[in-house]
């Protein structure tokens, strides 16, 4: 299957059909008298390799963890008690409660921001924040749009932020809250959260942000302020920008 072939089928078809062709190679291989561990692996890895045709990465990691995860909720393979509790234990790692009332991790797309420079022009050295950096890949795009800024990213996550810190070391990341991080000294502050959590992004961005210092949110918008400009990325996300002093929508009192 080409990718090209792969991106035509809609999606969850593409995950549904490499996690029964993991199955029907993990039951193939224990009918020819492979060790289930072994038949296990081998299925496991058949199912990363696949992910590989799927263009966005969130989609490889369903296809991959497909088959691992349905296999322990199976009960096939017998495992010790405790170790139901690694699986816990990671996803509270990378996911602490309080990032996912804000939102979980979604990775900015490599170009969604390659226009942001033109309408949004930042002198050399100027101070860029991604807040809610996530494992970097919103800091890889903002380094794409302003190379000679210097870039910062703010992350609850402490394990996002041991990644994005590997994947990102030319940025300043640390391990906090983004909203009780102090916005007022940064040039551009860049957001991508969740539709809900934009109006208390732009009521902070309007209390700390100094004039000339722009708001950018990915995708999501927050409809009591008036945008400066509207980005149209390749991949089809809005980009919209605010500028302080932000200005609010109008009739934005009435609604
Ligand atoms: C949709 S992801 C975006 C990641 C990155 N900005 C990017 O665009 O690739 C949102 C990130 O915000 C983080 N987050 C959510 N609430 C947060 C908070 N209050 N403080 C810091 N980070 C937070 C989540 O852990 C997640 O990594």
């Amino acid at each position: 299957m080409s990718a090209s072939f792969a991106s035509l089928i809609r999606w969850p078809l593409p995950a549904l059909a490499a996690w029964a062709g993991c199955w029907l190679l993990y039951a193939s291989a224990l009918h020819l008298g492979a060790p289930a561990a072994l038949a296990a692996v081998v299925a496991a890895l058949a199912g990363l390799l696949t992910s590989v045709l799927t263009p966005a990465r969130w989609r490889r990691i369903v296809v991959s963890a497909g088959f691992p995860l349905s296999l322990l909720l199976s009960g096939t393979l017998s495992l010790p008690s405790w170790a139901w509790l690694l699986p816990l234990l990671l996803f509270v790692l990378v996911y602490p409660m309080r990032a996912w009332r804000d939102a979980p991790l979604f990775p900015t797309p490599p170009h969604a921001l390659q226009s942001l420079a033109r309408v949004a022009p930042l002198p050399d050295g100027a101070c860029v924040l991604d807040a809610g950096c996530g494992l970097g890949h919103g800091l890889r795009a903002l380094r794409g749009a302003y190379p000679h800024a210097a870039l910062a990213g703010i992350e609850w996550s402490g394990a996002l932020v041991a990644l994005a810190r590997l994947a990102c070391p030319w940025a300043r990341i640390r391990r906090g809250d983004m909203w009780q991080a102090d916005w007022s000294g940064y040039d551009l502050v860049y957001l991508f959260q969740r539709p809900e959590s934009m109006a208390r992004a732009l009521h902070k961005a309007s209390a700390e942000l100094r004039a000339g210092a722009w708001l950018a949110s990915l995708e999501f918008a927050a409809p009591e302020w008036q945008p400066d400009a509207v980005l149209q990325a390749d991949d089809g996300k809005p980009v919209w920008l605010y500028r302080a002093p932000l200005t609010p929508a109008p009739c934005a009192g009435f609604l």
